[in-house]
């Protein structure tokens, strides 16, 4: 972790102030004076703010019901971001391991934790999420072995990876895919035709949206942090 984000997650300061300190010396790692903040420390460091040894808070982990016209961003673009929803110390050092569209509803999982949100993120992980979708036209009967298969979405040089569809109703199906391109369960849809009227993430690995309302929010219990560790 750097330096200065270590600071603050182990103090009040921001990152700004946490900086600061750095820029006029009052920083050991180890004894050595540090000033700049990206230097990697690790928790086993020996890290001291005016000789007062740092502790590193505990990384913090919560899923979020999002409500649409909200974003999973760390600034308010042209709808507020999801982490507003979260009335705790320093939201806004928190990330979003994994993002949903601004008209995307669901499960979203939020940390402070980098290495513990790469395995939800990274391609190389292929953790599996699933969504609810509500279709505009009725589901094709081969629109299943499509998305088995993997299907061409625009602009892209490989094909989608294998994805598993389950027929709920005629325009309401889940699907769960490994990966996480842009847009990518509209665009899978528009490759075969169709169109994605409403989307609800339910899933991601073995984590599920608990029966939360839109915008509520609570920490994982250590079984569901345990999913990806
Ligand atoms: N796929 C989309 O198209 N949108 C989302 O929000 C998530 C997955």
């Amino acid at each position: 972790m750097r330096l200065d984000k270590f600071i603050c997650k182990s103090t009040e300061l921001t990152r700004t102030e946490a900086k600061k300190l750095l820029k006029k010396g009052e920083v050991t790692v180890n004894n050595e004076i540090i000033t700049n903040p990206a230097t990697q420390v690790h928790e086993n460091n020996d890290i001291r703010v005016d000789g007062r040894a740092l502790v590193a808070r505990k990384s913090r982990y919560i899923m979020l019901h999002k409500p649409i016209d909200t974003i999973c961003s760390n600034v308010d673009e042209l709808y507020p971001s999801v982490l507003h929803f979260l009335d705790i110390d320093k939201a806004f050092d928190m990330h979003i391991a994994g993002r949903l569209d601004a008209d995307t509803t669901g499960l979203v999982l939020i940390t402070d934790d980098g290495r513990w949100s790469h395995n939800i993120i990274s391609p190389k992980k292929s953790c599996k999420k699933t969504y609810r979708v509500w279709l505009r036209d009725i589901l094709q009967p081969d629109t299943a072995e499509k998305f088995a298969n993997g299907v061409q979405l625009q602009g892209e040089k490989d094909l989608t990876r294998p994805a598993v569809l389950e027929r709920v109703a005629p325009k309401e199906v889940l699907l769960t895919i490994t990966e996480g391109k842009y847009h990518q369960v509209k665009r899978m849809f528009a490759a075969v035709g169709n169109k994605v009227v409403g989307l609800h993430r339910e899933s991601i690995g073995g984590v599920k949206l608990d029966e939360l309302e839109l915008g509520e929010w609570r920490y994982l219990t250590s079984d569901e942090v345990a999913n990806f560790l």
